[in-house]
């Protein structure tokens, strides 16, 4: 049994950090383990200008402990209105990416996109500029049952948009099926996918084991069974199509307690651990690190970190709980022992 594994270090390709007081506490946990993160723009107000992005920016490296090395990677919010203008700005102050929530699919989501055909002219900008789109591919129809939300947006949305600009770079966020994983699987190389730890590690049972578990939560929702071993078996196989994003969304634990809970889970605090439980579990220690260090930046056309970190098989105690500003925030595997931890 291997007792410790050293990678280079790795990156998170999909991290909501929130904003003021949080930072403090998001920031820390993210720059201990990750060497750069795309910071996902769902802020109220949502991040929908080159200049809000940077003054962002700005607050996120304020909050980077002394001592670590931490770079944000910012991203822009698609509105129905987004002047093609602004995508020439942001590639100019080397933004990366532009985030598509279908309007109302998930937290802070209201001022999404309404319909893909409003946004062409963007994403064509986008596509000349060489920007990624980040997807979060849900469809929001209520009449679609939520654990079918990820396939239908496929036939309905991905194929289509796919077809429509060939030669954008889309990565298809936090994936949670089968069919998502195998849809990447099989695209050609301008398709790439994020997955969670939390959907590596649990299925959707996890939601109501001994009674409704709010911090389990999230968007989109833990699956079946099935689709967990179909997204083990994408994230360990070793195609460079699959990438960590660890989608760690924290909200005030008592806005997830709640009777109608937030949807987000915390794992900032022990992500790449929580990573290295699942590839171990899956007997592919060995595949982590091209998942965790070396497929994103191979993406996003940058060179990976020169610097790495060692994992020690070694039980611990995660917190159960943070500050948040002045609230606080509950993480996922609050107070559990887990089995991995990161050597100082
Ligand atoms: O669970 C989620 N939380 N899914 C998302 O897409 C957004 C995120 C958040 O911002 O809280
Ligand atoms: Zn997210």
């Amino acid at each position: 049994m291997t007792g410790a594994l050293t990678i280079r270090r790795p990156d998170d390709w999909h991290l909501h950090l929130r904003d003021g007081a949080a930072l403090a506490t998001t920031v820390a946990h993210s720059a201990a383990r990750f060497g750069r993160a795309i910071v996902m723009p769902n802020l109220r107000p949502p991040v929908t200008t080159t200049a809000q992005a940077l003054d962002y920016k700005a607050r996120i490296l304020a909050a980077v402990p002394p001592g670590l090395a931490f770079e944000p990677l910012m991203t822009l919010y698609l509105t129905d209105n987004l002047p093609v203008a602004e995508i020439a700005r942001a590639k100019a102050a080397g933004i990366v990416a532009c985030k598509l929530y279908p309007a109302g699919a998930t937290t802070n989501s209201d001022a999404g996109v309404t319909d893909l055909r409003k946004v062409e002219p963007v994403l064509e900008a986008m596509q000349r500029a060489g920007l990624r789109l980040l997807v979060h591919g849900e469809v929001t129809d209520p009449a679609v049952d939520i654990f079918d939300r990820e396939a239908v947006f496929i036939e309905r949305q991905m194929i289509p948009l796919r077809q429509r600009f060939p030669e954008l770079k889309i990565v298809f966020e936090h994936i949670t099926t089968r069919e998502a994983a195998q849809y990447v699987a099989g695209s050609d190389a301008h398709t790439a996918a994020t997955i969670t730890a939390h959907h590596l590690l649990y299925n959707r049972n996890a939601l109501f084991t001994g009674g409704l578990r709010p911090h389990y939560y999230c968007l989109p929702v833990l699956k079946r069974e099935a689709h967990r071993q179909a997204l083990v078996h994408a994230a360990t196989g070793g195609s460079p199509k699959f990438f960590l994003g660890t989608d760690s969304a924290p909200h005030p634990a008592q806005l997830k307690e709640h009777a109608s809970g937030c949807a987000g889970c915390y794992t900032a605090h022990a992500a790449i651990e929580m990573y290295a439980e699942a590839f171990d579990a899956a007997g592919a220690l060995d595949k982590l690190e091209g998942f965790a260090s070396l497929h994103g930046p191979a993406f996003y056309g940058l060179a990976p970190n020169a610097g790495s970190i060692t994992l020690r098989r070694e039980p611990w105690t995660a917190p159960g709980h943070f500050a948040f500003g002045d609230a606080e925030l509950k993480p996922l595997r609050a107070g559990e022992t887990l089995p991995w931890r990161i050597a100082e």
